[in-house]
């Protein structure tokens, strides 16, 4: 399979390091870089050789490309590639934030879009190395719902380069109850400045926590199945598997970056809106994240 992985971050220097050796691969990014060669370090060792451009038209051979952008970048990368991918590829995204799928499918129609989630965790620490800092599940499906062949074949893929992925006919479903658990437990972090393990222990914040969930999954119910346990209790497995993880929100703001609150609890406030629910919590917590990015960006 000829596969472009689009962003060379974190999870686009993984995937790109790991399915190298089984594939046809091109890493796309928008810098030059120096990039002969890809590390993995952590749970998965792997060094393997891959292909680095800036140049889009590489991504007119690819069947599959898998988009590693932040969500606000989405939007962007679509714009620069679209015009070079061939009308047969499908893209894939493993992104964070209720948008992604969507923007992409304005550009290629959704029945060429795959939706995902990983629970997997890396940290990018040079151009071309990887650290994978947490095992964790993949699971991909045609989006927004329903069953396509190609889900199988990219599952069997990832399988082969050493990645369980496993599939669903509601991807959208899994994708909401992901941003409902970020939506819950990141702004909080942020905002403290506390790992992801200490809102369990701090009553007013597991509380709050508690409440953004709950006004999340009223939202998400609207659009949605959700799966799995209840909202609360599953935002709180993940806080506990999660303890000692300083999460993506909080970095962000440690290190003067933006964020991705526009895609997690911003969505979930327009989405609100449009259906006529009130979402009071998320709201809050928007703006005070939103207050501190205004600070330094
Ligand atoms: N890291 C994790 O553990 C993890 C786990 C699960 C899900 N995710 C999600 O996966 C997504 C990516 O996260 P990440 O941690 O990999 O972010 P990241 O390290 O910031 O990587 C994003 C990459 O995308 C590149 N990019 C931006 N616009 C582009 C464009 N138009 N064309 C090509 N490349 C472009 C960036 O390039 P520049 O350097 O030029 O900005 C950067 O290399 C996020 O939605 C995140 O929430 C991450």
């Amino acid at each position: 399979m000829r596969i472009a992985v689009i962003g060379p971050g974190a999870l686009g220097t993984f995937l790109a390091g790991t399915l190298a050796s089984d594939n046809e691969l091109i890493l796309f990014g928008r810098r030059e870089l120096e990039m002969g060669q890809v590390e993995v370090q952590g749970q998965t060792d792997i060094k393997e050789k891959v292909v680095y451009t800036t140049d889009s038209s590489y991504l007119k051979n690819a069947d599959i490309l898998i988009l590693c952008t932040k969500s606000y970048d989405t939007k962007g990368a679509m714009e620069d590639i679209h015009s070079r991918i061939n009308d047969e590829a499908y893209l894939v995204s493993f992104q964070n934030g209720l948008m992604n799928e969507s923007i992409m499918a304005e550009y290629v129609g959704e029945d060429r879009v795959v939706g995902g989630v990983t629970s997997h965790g890396f940290t990018l620490i040079d151009d071309g190395k990887v650290i994978h800092t947490g095992l964790g599940d993949m699971i991909i499906g045609k989006y927004p719902e329903g069953h396509d062949v190609i889900v199988d074949d990219i599952a069997a893929i990832f399988a082969r380069a050493g990645l369980c992925t496993d599939t669903t006919e509601n991807i959208y479903g899994y994708i909401w109850k992901k941003v409902i658990i970020n939506a819950g437990i990141n702004p909080i972090t942020a905002l403290t400045g506390l790992k992801n393990g200490r809102i369990l222990q701090v009553p007013n914040l597991r509380w709050l926590m508690g409440m953004v969930c709950n006004e999340s999954a009223e939202v998400a119910r609207t659009q949605v199945e959700l799966p799995g346990v209840e909202v609360t209790e599953a935002a709180e497995g993940v806080a506990r598997a999660t303890a000692e993880n300083v999460s993506s929100m909080l970095q962000d703001i440690k290190n003067n970056r933006r964020t991705e609150i526009d895609c997690i609890n911003g969505a979930i406030i327009d989405i609100g809106a449009e259906v006529g629910l009130e979402t009071p919590f998320n709201r809050c917590l928007y703006s005070l994240v939103k207050a501190k990015e205004t600070s330094y960006l």
